[in-house]
């Protein structure tokens, strides 16, 4: 069996071209599968899984599960409204008594940078971050760069601008790692206040104006505010983003090429996309939610594998 280098999924920025390169044609195997009548395989028979959400998801959990099962692993979901963590439970009894109940993989998600290396320090088993706090989202990246692959051939050599909360986006660094790491140009675009200082130190590029950024572009990634993880008022309001970064059909129309819209979801209709855009054929907006069922699967196959 093939290994990453890696026995946990913390981040992309962690991992290897290799590693990236080798999910990805594992995900190419288990996309096959999946669009066959007989969806599963028993490649983790006997491994017990534990998703713990510590916020809340829709695709990503969702998608977990359903890898997790169509590869026949036990799934149990933990979710920390409704648990004991409102009792005041900490992270780590949280995750050592469903440790004690024999888990092998944790997949969690939480509000907190670095949650999910911390626990990675504490246990034996492989943990893989499925989104924490502002900081990574690796398996969106990793289903974001397999799509792009998908529709255009290669990552390497396109140009991919990611529009919108880039402060508080943990699709945004995540995808940057996941991009350039496969030889893609990136650059960045949206409000100055929502741009980190730190941003061109990693190697993007910033553009103010969204028609240059769209011109420039082969893919458009575009990102939902977190108005969640807003303690102040980075625009004056949403209206306002929307005429300036919101993305519309006739944006679409003055570019002299066809383009790639891709979100990472939940979208905001009518805030950074318009539906007529992520309804459209440029949209592989569900293409994205489709794939990350098999990169996933690729994911927990591989460190199922890893030492
Ligand atoms: N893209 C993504 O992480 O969506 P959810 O928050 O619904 O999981």
């Amino acid at each position: 069996m093939s290994r990453l280098s890696t026995r946990h999924l913390l981040g992309i920025k962690d991992i290897s071209r290799e590693d990236i390169e080798m999910i990805f044609e594992t995900a190419d195997n288990f996309k096959k599968i999946i669009n066959r009548p007989i969806k599963k395989v028993p490649s983790l028979r006997d491994i017990t899984i534990a998703n713990v959400f510590f916020e809340n998801s829709t695709r990503t959990k969702l998608s977990f599960e359903l890898a997790e099962k169509r590869l026949s692993a036990d799934v149990v979901n933990f979710s920390s409204s409704g648990s004991s963590v409102k009792k005041g439970e900490t992270l780590l009894d949280t995750v050592h008594n469903i440790l004690a109940m024999k888990v092998d993989m944790v997949v969690m998600r939480h509000s907190s940078p670095g949650a999910p290396h911390f626990l990675s320090n504490h246990i034996k088993a492989n943990v893989i971050n499925a989104g924490d706090g502002t900081h990574e989202h690796p398996t969106q990246a990793l289903l974001d760069s397999f799509s792009i692959r998908e529709k255009l051939g290669d990552v390497a050599g396109k140009k991919v601008v990611i529009v919108g909360d880039i402060l508080h986006s943990r699709v945004a660094l995540s995808n940057i790692f996941a991009l350039q790491k496969l030889g893609a140009k990136v650059k960045l675009c949206g409000p100055a206040t929502l741009m980190p200082k730190y941003i061109t130190s990693l190697g993007v590029t910033v553009e103010s104006d969204i028609q240059k950024a769209l011109q420039w572009c082969d893919v458009a990634n575009i990102l939902r505010i977190q108005m969640e993880r807003q303690q102040i008022k980075y625009f004056p309001s949403l209206r306002e983003y929307s005429l300036y970064f919101g993305v519309n059909k006739p944006m679409l129309e003055k570019l002299d090429k066809e383009i790639v819209i891709m979100h990472p979801g939940p979208i905001n209709r009518g805030v950074e996309i318009t539906s007529d855009v992520a309804d459209s054929g440029h949209s592989i907006i569900l293409n994205q939610v489709e794939n990350g069922v098999a990169v996933r699967m690729a994911v927990l196959y591989l460190l199922a594998g890893a030492e």
